[in-house]
Formats: structure tokens, sequence, C-alpha cells
């Protein structure tokens, strides 16, 4: 059992007994008393007040012993952290277990408040004193002989506790400044392994001071970590005995300086801009948020199904998709070839003919001359290499430069895969297949759009994650996806305060309220048709939007944040939306002018999730795919999922870096992606 369950179980008991007290007070007028009401007063029991004083003892013991149990438990558990521990890092991580209690403790419940933040503050102190018995030794990263500076500042006494510890560090200097007439130099190395540097001091004996502080420069040194001077910020340092490695650097040709650069002119550098503290920042979210969707997922019980990204069906509809071809790449290949060897004229075929025709006379006249077999079996073989050739010489004769054509169209029997090929815009239509077998899965990988729109919100290749799920309904949908989207708020929260703090410094202020609101609160949910009112609304009391409002438009960026950061404040689900502006999937709603689809609004972004209930009816959802005039055939296994054995069944696509655009307020989703690609550009 772990600690969150037994946290709750001792609220519930303690809720109940409450209760149980209360009707028992209710049922004796005299226990009803208001002193009796206190727990002091239920122990000198009255007369009449039997039962409730059985229930105030049997209370005291039930609580003292659940409370010597968890205390017990705690010890417990921390006991066997520290032992099986080999550092004092474990109890670093000890303290991270017990975050969540901390946030829990905001509750408005009193005394679940007070219970939480108790036990916290118990498991603090035996934390802290069995950290303070602990040998001090440093952690080595697992598949090298460095130390990741994560595992030294990032302890709770920053370092600290290490000081005379030897150390063989690695990273990349930051920034770096000689000092005492060059005779030493402070380096401010960082590794990636965290958002913090490692302070490193180097003699002038050890290297060469003008290289070592170049920004950029990349050093494994072996050092002993020691205290700093009084009143410095860092909890400790490094003082370098030994350089081991230095990867230099031209300073005047080095495109990072240490002064920050803006953000788009780093998308200049993506091979680079990975050592920027913005960069590394949101590749450790990323990672984080990559980790805490498959916790998410796996801990219900969905399984992850791996979609194709080529595909020959066009989930959406909408004609965005990049085409896989090697139709272009073999015709400029066959055109060079055919320049280097020309196919042969008619007069060289019919010469071959005339060969063929001299060799069936050579054999012919070897025979009735009753040649031996040797000699007319090796005119047979001359007759049959004439003939071969004359097959390959007309084959080669019918090439033509260009894609090949039948019909006046574009000849795809010849393409790779004998017919259309796309990259995927969704993983959805086939993971329905799977939903429709293992009843709960979910895909997180790459989809390609070929959109055009410049915006801070669309990239070409971006990552979704999908669920899918069968025998639910368009309300077990948007469950699902607000408590997915609050999960990882929960997560950043608890795993990545360190990042987040550098986001809402430098990028973003209201990040960290952005996502604490969002990990708490319920999201409103209102209809399509009331968002239409509430943007009237709006635009009848001053406010303009760029885009019309009426009912049936696909509601604008625009709109949708004004939804989400002034209406509502906090994340917002629209659902039923007007059949016209939706996917051909989605479920028709009773009123045959809706579907049951539903968009997750949240500030900042806009849309971060679409999804919907998938039309499970056979006949309905052909009628759909023919009134949006799609084409049959390449959905016909999509329809067999409706004729053999359908079933209600749901699902959703969060983009995922407009999630990590949520988190960080990044403004634009090129630098929430390594290597973004847009219209017009696809660096490496
Ligand atoms: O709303 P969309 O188009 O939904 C689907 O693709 C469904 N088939 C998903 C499903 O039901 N399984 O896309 C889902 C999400 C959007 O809400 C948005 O967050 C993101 O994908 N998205 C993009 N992100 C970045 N760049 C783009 N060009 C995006 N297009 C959609
Ligand atoms: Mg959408």
């Amino acid at each position: 059992m772990d600690m969150k369950k037994i946290s709750i179980a001792i609220i519930v008991i303690a809720a109940l007994m409450s209760v149980v007290l209360a009707a028992e007070k209710k049922e004796s007028p005299k226990a009803a008393a208001p002193k009796a009401a206190t727990p002091k007063a239920a122990a000198p029991a009255p007369a009449s007040g039997a039962t409730s004083t059985t229930f105030s003892v049997f209370g005291s013991l039930a609580g003292a012993f659940i409370f010597t149990f968890f205390g017990y438990y705690l010890q417990l558990k921390t006991y066997f952290v520290l032992k099986s521990s080999k550092s004092y890092l474990d109890s670093y991580y000890l303290k991270i277990k017990l975050q969540p209690y901390q946030t829990k403790s905001e509750s408005h419940n009193p005394s679940a408040k007070w219970l939480i933040s108790s036990l916290q503050s118990g498991a603090s102190a035996i934390c802290q004193s069995a950290s303070s018995k602990m040998t001090t030794s440093v952690e080595r990263a697992q598949y090298s002989d460095r130390v990741p500076i994560r595992s030294i500042i990032l302890r709770p006494d920053g370092g600290s506790g290490l000081a005379g510890q030897q150390a063989r560090v690695g990273g990349w200097v930051k920034t770096g400044r000689k000092a005492d007439k060059d005779a030493f130099a402070f380096l401010e190395l960082n590794d990636g392994s965290c958002a913090g540097n490692l302070q490193i001091i180097v003699e002038a004996d050890k290297g060469d001071l003008g290289q070592l502080v170049l920004t950029g420069t990349c050093l494994q040194v072996d050092g002993v970590l020691k205290l700093p001077p009084d009143g410095k910020k860092q909890k400790v340092e490094l003082q370098v005995e030994k350089v081991i490695h230095v990867g230099v650097v031209d300073a005047s040709k080095y495109p990072l300086p240490k002064t920050r650069l803006p953000l788009e002119l780093l998308r200049d550098y993506v091979h680079l801009r990975a050592r920027t503290n913005t960069m590394g920042a949101v590749a450790r979210i990323r990672d984080e948020l990559s980790y805490a969707t498959k916790r998410f997922f796996h801990e219900r019980g969905f399984r992850y199904v791996n979609t194709p990204n080529i595909t020959t069906s066009d989930c959406e509809g909408a004609g965005e998709m990049f085409q896989v071809t090697t139709l272009i790449s073999e015709a400029e290949k066959s055109e060079k070839n055919l320049i280097k060897n020309p196919p042969p004229s008619e007069v060289d075929v019919e010469s071959a003919k005339l060969i063929i025709k001299q060799r069936g006379n050579d054999v012919a006249q070897l025979k009735s001359a009753k040649a031996s077999k040797q000699e007319i079996g090796a005119a047979v073989a001359e007759l049959q290499k004439a003939k071969e050739n004359v097959l390959k010489m007309e084959e080669r004769s019918k090439l033509q430069p260009g894609i090949p054509q039948k019909d006046g169209k574009i000849d795809y029997s010849q393409d790779f895969f004998a017919r259309q090929a796309f990259l995927t815009v969704s993983g959805q239509l086939q993971l329905e297949s799977y939903a429709c077998a293992l009843s709960t899965v979910y895909t997180f990988g790459p989809t390609f759009r070929a959109e055009k729109s410049h915006t801070s919100r669309h990239l070409a290749e971006f990552w979704m994650v999908e669920p899918e799920m069968a025998f639910a309904e368009l309300e077990h949908d948007m469950d699902c996806a607000e408590d997915y989207v609050k999960f990882m708020c929960q997560w950043l929260l608890d795993h990545c305060m360190e990042d987040m703090e550098f986001f809402a410094d430098k990028i973003d202020k209201s990040c960290i309220d952005r996502i604490t609101m969002s990990a708490k609160t319920p999201f409103a949910r209102i209809t399509y048709t009331e968002a239409v009112e509430l943007l009237t609304e709006a635009v009848k009391n001053g406010k303009k939007f760029e885009n019309h409002v009426e009912w049936g438009i696909d509601l604008a960026s625009e709109h949708e944040r004004y939804l989400t950061e002034v209406k509502f404040q906090k994340p917002v689900i629209v659902y039923n939306y007007p059949k016209e502006i939706k996917a051909f999937y989605m479920r028709l709603n009773d009123d045959s002018k809706t579907v049951a689809a539903m968009d997750v609004l949240v500030p900042k972004v806009g849309e971060l999730i679409g999804g919907s209930q998938r039309e499970e009816r056979y006949d309905v959802v052909l009628s759909r795919m023919k009134e949006m005039g799609l084409p049959i055939e390449p959905y016909e296994w999509y329809l067999d999922l409706r004729r053999y054995g359908t079933v209600k069944h749901c699902g959703f696509g969060l983009g995922f870096e407009r999630m990590v655009q949520f988190a960080t307020g990044l403004d634009n989703i090129k630098d929430c992606m390594p290597f973004p690609r847009s219209a017009g550009r696809a660096d490496l």
C-alpha cells in the first residue's frame, strides 16, 4: 500500500467516525449538548451518553492505532530507503516522495490539512535526522565516470554535505572569468542534468585559462568539492586537480555568446541551441511530460500501441497530408540513366531480331548435319541469349523520362507501395482497430501536417498523445482528458520545479500559477452553442474579434483564448460542435446538427486537445463519409470495425508541443520542439 492510500484511509476513517459520533449525539439529547460536541467533553461520560462514550474511547483508540501504524510505516519506509541507499542523495528522493503531501496540505479541509502537515513534518524530521547521520559520497552516473552535476547541487543541502569528496565532472562552460591576476579562473559548468551550474575553480598551472573561460568549451575535470567562502550563493564548488579533457571553442566563430540570444535567432542553430538554458529546460520538461504520459496511461490500464507513420487513409479528411512516394526520385534516376545510356532505337531492335533468326538457322543446320549433342547445345544457348537480349532491348526502348502515367494520370501502381501513401496526420483510425480489441489503448508518436499556416501554434511535424477507449462515451472522454492534463500539471509541480522556476523567471511569470490552477481547479464544460452565445455577448459588450462570430463557425484561436483566458480564466472543454466543421468519424448527436466532439482549451495556447466519441453505427458513418465526399475504398477496413462487433468508443489527441507551450509559457511552438519543421523550413 502506498503512502497516498494510507493517508486517504486515515482521512476517510476520521470522517466516518465524526459522522457516527454526530449521529449518536443527535439521538441522545444530552450528548447533543454544545459541550458534548467537543472531544474533551466526551471524556466524562454522562449517564445517558454511554454509547457516545464508547465511541469516543473507541475513536481515541482507533486514532492512536492509526497514528502509531502510520508513524511506524513511515519510519519503516525511511529505514528501508536509507538502508538501501548508497548516499545522502536517497534522502533527497525520499523528500521528493513526500512532496505531493505538501501540495495536498493546501486542501481546504482543515482536518486533512492538519493531519497531512503533521505527518509531513514528522516525516521530514525522520528524513533529516537520518540524513545527517549518513556518510556522504558522490553519486556517479551509471555508465560514465562522471558525477552528474544534478546529484551535487540539487541535494537539499545544495551539495555542502559533499565537501571534501573527490568528483569527476564534465560539461560545457556557461561563463568563465580569470581572477587574481590570472592565477586562477572561475567557471560555471553545466552538463544538462539540471538547470543549475557547478562553479569550478581552475588554477593557471592546470590548463590554458584563456581557453577554458570561453563560453561553450567542453571540460572534463577531476577535483575536490569544497565549501565556498561565506556569502557566496552556491553551497559547494569544485577545486580542479586535473583537467582531463578540453573541447576547445573558437570564440570568434562560436555562435552562442554568453549573453542571451533571442529565441528566434537561436532557431538558426538548432544543432547547438540545446546548450542554452531555455532549450535545456525545454528538453527536460519534454522528457518529464513523456514519462508522466506513460505513467498516466499505463497505470490506468491503457496499452501502448505503435500506429504507423506511413498510412493510406486521411484521418482528418482535411487534405493536409505529406505524400510518401519514390516516383520522383525514381524518375530522376531513370532520366539520368537514359542520358548516360540511351534506349535502343527501333533499328537496333530490328537488327537484334535478325540475330535471333541467324542463331535459329545455326541450330537447324547443326541438327540436319547430325552434329554432336554438345555442338547443338551450344548453338541453342546462343539462340536463347539472343532472344533474351531482344526482350531487354524492347523493355528499354519503352523507357520514357518523367513520372509514369496511365490514362493521363500518375500511375501509382508503379510507386513504392503500389498505391498512394502519406505521412500520418493522426494515429486515431488505426488505434480504433486496437481499441475494438484491447478496449483501452493509446499511442504517442509523431504526426505530420502540410499546413502552410505560419502561426505560433502550428508545426508541420508534431507529437501527439492519443488514447482510445471502447465502452466509453463523450462524458468519459472529457473526464479522461481533464484527468490527464491535471496529472501532467501536477507532475510538473512535483518533479520539475527547478526548470519551472526558470521559465517563471525568464519567460512567463504566470506559468507556475497557471499549471497549479489547472492541476487543482475543475475545468469548465460548455456546449459549442453556449460558447457561441458567450462570444456573441462579448461582442455586444464591445469585445472586438477579427473573425466574425455566429453559430456554425469554426472557433478561431482568438475565440478560444477569450473563453479560457478572459471568460473562465481556467481550462474549458467545449463540446457538441456543428457536424459541418468536424471530421467524418465523430458521432452524430440526436439533433442531427451536432456531433459528439470536444476540444480542451487552455490559457496561453487555446486548443490543446481535440477529441470525440466515434460514430460506431455503420449506416451513419457511411452516409457521413458520402456526405463529405470521401472515397469509400480506402476506408473499407475502417467500416469493417463497424460491420463486425461494433462498440461505442471515444478518444482524443493532445498536441504534445502545445502542452509544453502551455507549461512553459513560450510564445512560439517552434521553441517547444527540438528540431522544428514548418512551411519553408526543415533544418538538419
Ligand atoms: O484536433 P486534432 O486535429 O485531432 C485529431 O487529430 C484527432 N484525430 C485526435 C484523436 O481524436 N485521436 O489534433 C489534436 C491536437 C490539437 O488539439 C492540437 O493540440 C494538436 O493536436 N495539433 C497541432 N499541434 C501542433 N501543430 C499542428 N499543426 C497541430 N495540429 C493539431
Ligand atoms: Mg482540432
